[in-house]
């Protein structure tokens, strides 16, 4: 049984900190404890789905337990102040608007490279612009860096709550010399009528919300992209989408709907379908 994220991280810290002060009764106490709960949450990292993941999974006993000590001067509890500065970085990074879709998990660099034969894009649309794509929820700009292996000539756009997190894409979109149109917003209150490609790694609650508005909004023959993460078939469907490309072995990998296609459903690996014209 496969545990839906942020619950593994949170009980391998749990676990550590309880193994970590079960040992301070014993002749186990201080430095051992705190590199056997370390030890505890180095080993429950392995069962992790990503590199991302393991490392927030086996990090947190030894981050907490050296917050703790530099907050308390070494050992005491820390100061109702820290704690309201913690929260206060984490509401900086996370605003509540954004609590109901993912926290941050990037795009690995290589995710989307199948993308130029999955979801093909002409070199110029109909109105003689190149084609636009967004990264709803673009967090740190791993996925549009990802997007630009797939698509050189398209105009990329990234939209993302965390003022923060925008912040830190635009530099390091600008370090890499990708070149994307960033702007802070709600991803479910900007229109997503003119864009060709829309990508999405969010989590599996928001996939049947994402299909219904990309269904209403996206011109046909237009692309909604997921990572990870499928739309339910039966919404799908009812957005009229068809899904034309679904993930091999290696995860994560992307699935690919298409608006206004056929209703059929290929439920089987990579497979592609060219666009028609
Ligand atoms: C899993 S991360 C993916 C980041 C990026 N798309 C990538 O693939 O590397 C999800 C991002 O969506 C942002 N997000 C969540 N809900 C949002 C919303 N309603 N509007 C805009 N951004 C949102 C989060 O702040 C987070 O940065």
């Amino acid at each position: 049984m496969r545990l839906p994220w942020p619950l593994p991280a949170l009980l391998t810290w749990v676990l550590a900190w309880g193994v970590a002060l079960a040992l301070q009764r014993t002749p186990l106490a201080g430095g051992w404890a705190l590199l056997l709960g370390t030890g505890v949450g180095v080993l429950c990292a392995l069962a992790g789905t990503t590199a991302w993941r393991r490392l927030w999974m086996a990090a947190g006993f030894p981050l907490s337990v050296a917050a703790v000590l530099v907050a308390g001067g070494g050992g005491s509890a820390l100061s109702p102040w820290l704690w309201l500065v913690m929260a206060a970085c984490v509401l900086l990074v996370y605003p509540l608007g954004a609590w109901k879709d993912a926290p941050l998990f990037p795009t690995p660099p290589d995710a989307l490279a199948d993308l130029t034969h999955t979801a093909p894009l002409p070199a110029l649309r109909t109105d003689g612009r190149p084609p636009q794509v967004l990264d709803a929820g673009c967090g740190l700009g791993d996925g549009l860096i990802a997007l630009r292996q797939a698509y050189l000539h398209a105009d990329l756009h990234g939209t993302e709550h965390s003022r923060l997190l925008a912040a830190l894409a635009r530099l390091r979109l600008a370090r890499r010399q990708v070149s994307a149109r960033l702007r802070v917003g709600d991803l479910w209150a900007q229109a997503w009528a003119d864009f060709d490609v829309v990508y999405l790694f969010q989590r599996p609650e928001t996939m049947p919300r994402a299909a219904a508005k990309a269904g209403a909004e996206l011109a046909p023959g237009a692309w909604l992209i997921s990572l990870e993460f499928a739309v339910p078939d039966d919404d799908a469907q009812a957005a009229g989408l068809a899904l034309i490309a679904a993930p091999g072995q290696a995860a994560p990998s992307a699935q690919a709907y298409r608006t206004g296609d056929s209703a059929t459903s290929l439920r089987r690996p990579w497979v592609y379908r060219k666009q028609p014209g």
